[in-house]
């Protein structure tokens, strides 16, 4: 394989651009010419593309976000528009492509290579970690460790005035972030999709620590479930502690990759490649009981996100 494309699709991530770098570096060491594809499966029905060299990726590992920047692409999911994007690959003699994203990327990503013969490789980009096949994906590691930064903040003005914090954070069909965030900070409540709330069984909980000396209480809520304000809004008539809402918003997406991040995209980037030039597409790659794993990229997306109900009966137990 001689020439490959790359392209970040869907929300952004933190270490997306030290997966591009990761991309790009690998290829040239193995002497491919790589297309940087701008505005995800939009730039690539476009034709908005541009060759990166070894020094187009210079000094951006640390950066957030994606300098390829990225796109919703709706049109990707007509039979028109994967025409177009289809188009653009052959004119172009691209012969592989490394699709950076998450669920719905790969969704574009599976029919490229199923329906289109284009050998693709997807490399998980998304804070949601809402991906069954692989442990972590990248960028969720950095958000919940903003979310952490920000949940510490609260956790001291709500301590000094005795109130009770709702923070809301993202994942609409996913409490990943809720639950990390919600152990790592110590929160005493987390509220998730996947798990139907009892709000007696909040108010008993907030009541019993009380009860034992704390002087506030965080509740963690998944944007899936509902918005802070509103789960607010519901919980004041039954307590007499002052509730306040805060919402994370678009802030848990930006900022600098963790180690944790830098480290999965420089693995994931640089085995997308080694597969390509080997010849094999249509894979995935992840992490896997800290393996770096390759798969089926039609057995990935089919795969349904299990939510741990271990890690949340423990914080059931520890956060009281
Ligand atoms: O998929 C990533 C994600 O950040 C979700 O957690 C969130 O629900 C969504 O994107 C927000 O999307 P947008 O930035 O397009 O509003």
């Amino acid at each position: 394989m001689k020439r490959i494309g790359l392209l970040t699709s869907g929300g952004d991530a933190p270490g997306m651009n030290a997966a591009i770098r990761a991309v790009v570096r690998t290829a040239i060491y193995y002497g491919m010419e790589v297309y940087g594809i701008q505005r995800g499966y939009s730039g690539l029905m476009d034709d908005d593309m541009i060759p990166m060299e070894m020094r187009s990726v210079s000094n951006i590992v640390q950066c957030g976000g994606t300098k390829l920047r990225t796109a919703r692409c709706l049109e990707m999911l007509t039979v028109e528009g994967q025409k177009k994007a289809v188009d653009t690959i052959k004119r172009r003699g691209i012969e592989g492509l490394v699709v950076i994203g998450g669920d719905g990327s790969f969704r574009g990503a599976k029919v490229l290579s199923e329906t289109y013969g284009i050998p693709t490789i997807g490399i998980p980009g998304t804070i949601d970690n809402d991906l069954e096949y692989t442990d972590y994906t990248l960028g969720f590691d950095t958000a919940v460790n903003t979310c952490l930064d920000i949940i510490n903040k609260l956790r001291d003005t709500m301590t000094s005035h005795e109130r009770i914090s709702v923070v809301e954070v993202m994942g609409r069909h996913c409490g990943d972030i809720a639950l990390y965030s919600g152990i790592a900070s110590g929160a005493e409540i987390i509220v998730v999709p996947e798990i139907k709330f009892n709000l007696d069984d909040i108010v008993m909980r907030i009541n019993r620590s009380r009860a034992s000396g704390k002087h506030s209480n965080i509740i963690v809520v998944a944007e899936g479930v509902m918005s802070a304000d509103e789960f607010a809004k519901q919980l004041q008539p039954y307590t007499s502690y002052p509730v306040r809402p805060t919402c994370i918003g678009h802030v848990q997406r930006g900022g600098s990759p963790s180690m944790a991040d830098r480290m999965l995209a420089a693995q994931f980037g640089n085995k997308a490649v080694r597969l390509l030039k080997d010849g094999i597409g249509n894979r995935v790659v992840g992490i896997k009981d800290n393996k770096i794993i390759d798969m089926d990229i039609i057995e990935a997306v089919s795969m349904k996100k299990v939510f741990n109900h271990e890690l949340y009966e423990t914080l059931q137990m520890i956060s009281m």
